[in-house]
This record gives C-alpha cells, structure tokens and sequence, in this order.
C-alpha cells in the first residue's frame, strides 16, 4: 500500500487534518427508504491550523456519491483521490486562495450514500421485530463514517454538531434532540428531527437510527427505545440498573457530561453487543435476556462516556486507552454495585478471553502488543479482545501497585486533564509520572515499571491474583464433568440451582477447554441442564460451541437457527468457523441464507472467515 502523507499520529485517515481542522459539522439528511440511501448536505466549519498557506482540504470519503462542494457559498474544484484499500477515495477541494492561520472557512458538500456504504444498514419491514416499517441504523467506529458523509474521520479530531433529519419514523442521533423544536411535519408525510451535539465529538461517534421506535423511562435521566412490541421487556431489563450504575461511575470519576443517558435496542443483525453513541448507546437485543445478567454490557457502555467519548484515544493504535479504560470502569462499576468479587469475578472472564485472543492470534502477533502498528492496515482487522483485556490488567497492574487509594485520586485528575481531548499512550505515561512525581514511593514504583514491555511485548502480560469465589463451584462442576465416564457423578437439574447465566458461561468454558469431548455427554449436559433453551445467548452460544467441538450433531439444526436470529459478530463469527469445522456444507449454506440479514461489516467479516475473502 501506499504511503500516506500528512497523516500526523494518525495512520488510518486520508485527511490532512494538520492543516485543517473541523470544528463544526451541520448535518442535513433526508432518510430515503425506499432508495436505502441518505440525501442531503454537511456544512463543514473548518478552522486552518497552518502558517503554510495550504490550498488544499483533503477529506476522508469512501462509497460517496458527491454533488457541488461550495467553499464560503462559492462553488469549488473537487476531485477524489484514487482509492486505497480499506482507506476509501478522499475527496480534495481545491481552495484556489491561501486562508490564514486560525481563519474559519464554510465547506458545504452535497452527498448522498451508496449502496456501497459500510456504515449503514437498511432493514425491510420483514427483518424488524413487529414487521410493521423499514428501520436504518449507523455504526461509524472505527472508520466508516467516511461511508456517510466526507469529514476528518479520525479520533483525533473533535467537532460539535448540529443534525437535521427528514425521515417518516421517529430518528434517534448522537445528538440532543432539540426541545424547544418539536418534530416539524413536512409535506410529503415526513417530519424533520433536529438536534444538537454541544459537547465536540470524533466522527465515530456520529450515529443515527430511524424505523418504529418507541420510548419507556428507565431512570431520572434515562429512557429505552426500542419496537412497541418490544418495549415493556426491555424496560423491565434496565430500569432496575441504569441510575445505579450512572451513580456508582459518578463516584469514581465525576459527574456525567452529557445530559442524558439513553439505551436503543436495535434489531438483531446489530454486529455488536453495544456502541457507546453519545446519548444514546446503540445495544444488541441479545442482551434482553429476561434475568438482567447482560447489563454489564450497559455499564461498559455507559463507562464510555468518559473513557472514549470525553478522553479519546488519538488513533486506533492506541484503543485500549478507550476500550481498556472503560473495562477498567465497567469493572468498577460493577464492584460498586456487587462487591468487589463479581469484579474479580468479571476479570476472570476477561483473562480467558484474552488467552484465547492471544491464542488466535498467536503469541508473538502484532495485534496482540498493547500499542499496535496499524500503518495500511484496517483496524476492523486488528480488532480482538486484546485491547479490553490487556488495557484492564495494565490499569489494574496500576492499581495495585499504586494501592487503591492512590490510584482512585489520579483516575479523576486523568479525565479532566484529556476532558474534550484525544490522547496517545505516550501522553497518558507522562501524566502518570507527572501526577505521582511529588510521591517519593509511587515514583519509584512507576519508574521501575517496564512500560516499554506492557505497551510492546507481544503476548499474555503476567497474570494476576484474582479472587476465585465465584468461580471455584464452577470450576469444580467442570471437574466432575470431566471425571466421566469412570466416576459415580451423576449429573442433575439441582447441580446449577442458583447459578448465575455468567458463572453458567464459565463453566462452559471451562468444559470447553477439555481436550476430548464426547457428543453422548455434552448431550446430556444440554438435556439435564436446559441449555438448548437458554434465552441468555451467552449460555445458549457456549453450549453449542460445547456440542460443535464434540461433534454432537443434535446441535447443528439449533446452531444454524441461532445464526439466523443474531447478527451480533462476538457470536455470529466463532459459531461459524467452528460450525465450518463439523460441516463446513452446513455453515455455507446457512451464511447464504442469511446473508442479507447480517449487517455489511459482519458479511464480510464472515466472508473472510468462511471463504478467505473480503467482500466488496
Ligand atoms: N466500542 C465498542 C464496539 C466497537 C469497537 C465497535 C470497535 C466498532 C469497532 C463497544 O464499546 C464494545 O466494546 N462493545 C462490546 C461490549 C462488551 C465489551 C461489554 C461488544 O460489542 O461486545
Ligand atoms: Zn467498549
């Protein structure tokens, strides 16, 4: 690939945002359905940064069918770049006047998506919950929403925003909706939805959504939107946690900056558990499990609200400072709220999951080191569990070195110091130091620290102590699991009574790390335990990946049936490639058939996975 020039700290944009930078974005959109397209225009404030009189604005665009770009009102030369892989084709405007160093100019470009673009799906009435409407959702990190409209679409770059959206169906946005402006009915049917982003925000997190959507409170401050028909049990799921967890990370960090904190439960092709879109997280309706055990994934959203859309990573090399960091909080959120063991408890999880990542990876890949190098690369491709797993265990290394105490006092003095702004590894060390300078042990403690190796060494980092008690019944269930056929175990319903859906999935786990199987006793596993039925994904998904490494083949119809109820990738794509392992005819047939289910970023994902490609 070629190399990109001026791309200062950021490899993964086109954009030459050293020159400029976007301040302020209008967007005006009109939701076409029936097209499955976005029409309309972004007004683009963007502030010259450069003594070197540049006369070029280089914008990240990929997919784009673009109109007029008028600069100031006045009409401009534009042209797109050749296009670069996983990059897309920038769009330069040629500016034909030099502006000065902290001038403001107007770029409007007229845009409209493609059928190409990466960043949104279309859903027919046939693929929504109550079959009623068409629905659209966005999921721009980490970087399509180049896909959408063309902007500086890296984190290192901040802008507040104004949204103006047309559409037949209520809109939700990463924006507030503006109160005092009602939707404004318009004439063909369609009403106009605005709203406003006063705190400045990464394009990544720009987001909407619009199809049948209702609202139902869920806390002073919260609301869950999601299907009329849906609406009461998702209301049930959060309104016991939301507030909870708004309080507890309150506590830990400082008071929530964004007004209101709200959860969209989208349709089942969502590719992710949840996006951290300021106002509203966008979640999977797989965490609706009608037992509240899946709401830490709501505590790892909420979470970003600091860690992310406040304090920002400066590039996609250094993710785990947002993902890290938010599992760092989401695990002290959950502490707070159930004691310090269900966080050592939630850790645990995460280790294996972190082995396994090192283990796909292998122990000496790039992706698996702390900072990685992701020069022509795309960070869809880079992303694992590794920056969550490894990013917590660095701060909870921190942690414990510094004690409690110490640590508490710097996690507030780091988010006001980066409030608003975007940060590199290399920053977040000097500020470390800095702070504990004063502190004659904490410095010694923290210049003897081999930063070097946690941000570079490849591999597993040193594992920790954690408190086992909420893993230890498991582990030893797992045991006489494993003690069959030869011991007198005999199995029972009484033997998980009172077991937690996530201490059920560290079983599992646990069962899965045995190196024979037999298909006849994971059977009866499903059959004793209820494990087919399970309406937690997490429980029913281990199991089957239980059932694929046996080769039990009662669980290959109920796997291929999951397949095509859930598009939530952590799922969809370790399903199929264990499923291609035990019938590879089977795990084809079935992405065929859902193909158009899943959303364009897990297709192609699952693509690669099943056929070595990538889609295009
Ligand atoms: N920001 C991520 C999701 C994401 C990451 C989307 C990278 C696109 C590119 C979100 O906060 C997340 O981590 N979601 C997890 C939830 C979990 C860790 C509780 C998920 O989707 O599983
Ligand atoms: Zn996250």
């Amino acid at each position: 690939m070629a190399t990109i020039i001026n791309s200062p700290r950021d490899p993964n944009t086109l954009s030459n945002y050293n020159n400029w930078i976007l301040t302020h974005i209008t967007a005006n959109f009109d939701i076409l359905f029936d097209q499955k397209k976005l029409a309309g225009n972004v007004v683009h404030q963007l502030k010259s940064i450069t003594d070197a009189q540049s006369q070029d604005i280089i914008l990240d665009a990929n997919h784009l069918d673009i109109g007029d770009v008028k600069v100031d009102g006045k009409q401009s030369q534009w042209e797109l770049l050749p296009p670069l892989e996983s990059y897309g084709t920038a769009l330069k405007i040629k500016l034909g006047h030099a502006v000065k160093l902290n001038e403001t100019i107007e770029v409007d470009i007229s845009v409209k998506t493609t059928e190409k673009c990466t960043a949104l799906q279309w859903l027919t009435p046939a693929q929504t919950s109550n079959k009623k409407y068409p629905y659209m959702f966005s999921q721009c990190q980490a970087i399509h929403a180049r896909s959408i409209f063309p902007c500086q679409d890296t984190p290192d770059v901040k802008s507040t925003l104004d949204f103006n959206i047309t559409s037949p169906h209520p809109v939700i946005a990463s924006g507030l909706p503006v109160r005092d402006s009602p939707p404004e009915p318009q004439p063909d049917g369609k009403s106009l939805y605005r709203f406003h982003q006063t705190v400045p925000i990464p394009s990544y997190l720009f987001a909407l959504a619009s199809g049948d959507i209702s609202e139902a409170t869920i806390g002073p401050r919260s609301v869950v939107a999601t299907s009329p028909d849906k609406i009461e049990e998702c209301k049930w799921e959060l309104e016991a946690d939301t507030e909870k967890f708004i309080n507890a990370i309150e506590k830990i960090v400082y008071s929530y900056a964004w007004g209101e904190y709200n959860v969209l439960i989208l349709p089942p092709s969502f590719p992710y558990g949840g996006m951290e879109n300021p106002i509203f997280t966008f979640a999977t309706p797989s965490i609706i499990s009608k037992d509240r055990e899946n709401v830490d994934v709501i505590a790892h959203e909420l979470a970003h609200s600091w860690s992310g859309n406040l304090v920002t990573n400066a590039s996609w090399e250094h993710f785990w400072l947002n993902e890290g960091w938010t599992t760092y909080l989401e695990r002290r959120i959950l502490g707070a709220v159930h004691g310090e063991p269900y966080r050592h408890f939630s850790a645990i999880i995460g280790w294996k999951a972190l082995s396994d990542s090192v283990e796909h990876f292998g122990r000496d890949h790039e992706f698996t080191k702390l900072v990685i190098d992701l020069k022509g690369k795309d960070p869809d491709d880079a992303f694992s569990s590794i920056p969550y797993e490894k990013g917590f265990n660095f701060l909870f290394h921190l942690e414990t070195l510094l004690g409690r105490a110490k640590f508490d006092k710097f996690i507030p003095h780091y988010f006001t110091v980066f409030r608003e702004k975007s940060l590199d590894s290399y920053e977040f060390k000097t500020t470390v130091l800095d702070f504990f300078q004063s502190d004659l042990e904490a410095s010694k403690l923290l210049n003897n620290l081999d930063w070097d190796k946690w941000f570079y060494a490849p591999g597993l980092p040193p594992k920790p102590h954690f408190d086992t008690s909420l893993v230890d019944v498991v582990y030893e269930l797992a045991r006489k699991w494993q003690s069959l056929p030869e011991s007198s175990f005999k199995p029972q319903a009484s033997d998980i009574h009172g077991l937690a859906a996530n201490q059920l999935v560290v079983f599992l786990e646990q069962v899965l790390l045995s190196e024979q199987l037999r298909p006849d006793l994971t059977k009866l596993m499903g059959e004793v335990y209820g494990l087919y039925k399970s309406e937690n994904i997490e429980v029913a998904n281990l199991y089957f990946q239980v059932g694929l490494k046996a080769g039990d083949e009662s669980v290959l119809e109920p796997t291929a049936s999951l397949l095509g109820r859930i598009g939530r990738m952590k799922f969809v794509r370790p399903l199929y490639r264990n499923l291609q392992k035990v019938n590879r005819t089977l795990a084809i047939k079935t992405f065929e058939k859902n193909r158009d289910f899943y959303h364009p970023i897990c297709r192609a994902m699952v693509e690669k996975d099943l056929f070595g490609k990538k889609d295009n």
